[in-house]
């Protein structure tokens, strides 16, 4: 089998502003040490009030597209995921389309939550296969810290903010996107959910008063649900591309919880050196943060030709999904 596509190249961007479990004590009845022993995290990024969405997702746009050697004018579709978008109405992906000149680009949006980039490579992938598109670009963006609720202890230590982007071309040798894999499962949406601002309790002082634009959820049932389907995605994934566990150089999974991604690791039987992991400095970006890590692997000279990348993501909805790249 040889794939249709593959990602050329790779952006992202962070907001500068730190925020630091010592910082979270302040706020919260927390500790670093819980912190870190039961996510693995030790700080993440948080935008300023002018790092909205489509700025984060402009400025890691325009890298991946300057490493393509590529600008706006190329693209013949932006996929833009996120839950956390510049406003209800239009799509953060027309915004980024505007700021980056894409006159001929089709521009929507994703809402997958933590597997919305996995999603949108599926995407693109499939518009590649079938020849109706040829440059994609797919960006991860979020800024869930508007959303997260700082006197809630068990999610405002969770949450990051920032931005991933790729951009995706016709795969011309045997390296590319072998296998993407999507699931959803709505009937446990109460998992994860922001429950108001949209047409189900609009926003009123009611809803502000009763704290309904905030994000809720049930950390403990994601957990069992999220390793679980994760596991069986990635099985299919392999079985997809006819490879094994052995077979994979780097598991990339969304970086939602280190207890998460070590036991999805276990669980495959991939040795400790070959799984990446940068949640202690970013924390759970959601659908930037399978972006994200590819970057850094990118910028880190870690993305050598040949290797077999597995992403693994799961997320709100829920949703989530699986992709094998041979890089
Ligand atoms: O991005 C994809 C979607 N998200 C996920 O997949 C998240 C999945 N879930 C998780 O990562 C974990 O469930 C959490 C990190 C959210 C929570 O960890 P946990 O080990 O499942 O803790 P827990 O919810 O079972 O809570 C254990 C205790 C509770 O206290 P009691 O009832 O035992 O007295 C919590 O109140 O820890 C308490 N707790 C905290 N203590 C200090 C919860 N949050 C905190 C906190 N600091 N920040």
């Amino acid at each position: 089998m040889k794939p249709a596509s593959r990602i050329r190249s790779l952006g992202s961007c962070l907001p500068p502003k730190v925020l630091t479990n010592a910082e979270l004590e302040k706020i919260v009845e927390t500790s670093d040490e819980w912190i870190r022993t039961r996510t693995g995290i030790r700080e993440r990024h948080i935008s300023g009030p002018d790092e909205y969405s489509s700025v984060l997702a402009t400025r890691a746009a325009e890298l991946a597209l300057h490493r393509a050697g590529m600008t706006g004018a190329d693209l013949d579709m932006i996929v833009c995921c996120t839950i956390s978008p510049d406003q209800p109405l239009p799509a953060t992906g027309c915004i980024v389309q505007s700021n980056l000149k894409a006159t001929k680009a089709v521009a929507f949006d994703i809402a997958a939550a933590c597997s919305g980039f996995l999603y949108g490579l599926s995407i693109a992938d499939q518009f590649i296969r079938t020849g109706k598109a040829k440059n994609i670009l797919v960006i991860g963006v979020e800024v869930l810290s508007r959303y997260v609720d700082y006197t809630d202890r068990a999610t405002c230590v969770i949450f990051g903010d920032g931005a991933g982007a790729a951009v995706v071309t016709p795969a011309d040798s045997d390296s590319g996107i072998y296998s993407t894999q999507i699931r959803s499962d709505g009937s446990l949406a109460e998992f994860l959910y922001i429950p108001g601002g949209g047409t189900h309790y609009p926003a009123t002082h009611h809803s502000i008063d009763d704290r309904l634009h905030y994000i809720k959820m049930k950390g403990n049932e994601l957990f069992k649900v999220a390793v679980r389907s994760m596991d069986e995605i990635s099985r299919k994934v392999l079985d997809d591309a006819g490879m094994r566990a052995g077979d994979i150089d780097l598991l990339v999974p969304h970086q939602a919880n280190q207890r998460i991604s070590e036991a999805v690791r276990e669980r495959l039987g991939v040795p400790t050196e070959r799984i990446y992991a940068n949640i202690d400095r970013i924390g759970n970006t959601s659908s930037a943060s399978i972006p994200i890590a590819l970057d850094e692997l990118y910028t880190q000279g870690r993305l050598k030709e040949g290797m077999n990348l597995l992403l693994v993501s799961f997320g709100a909805g829920v949703t989530w999904g699986g992709a094998l790249i041979k890089w």
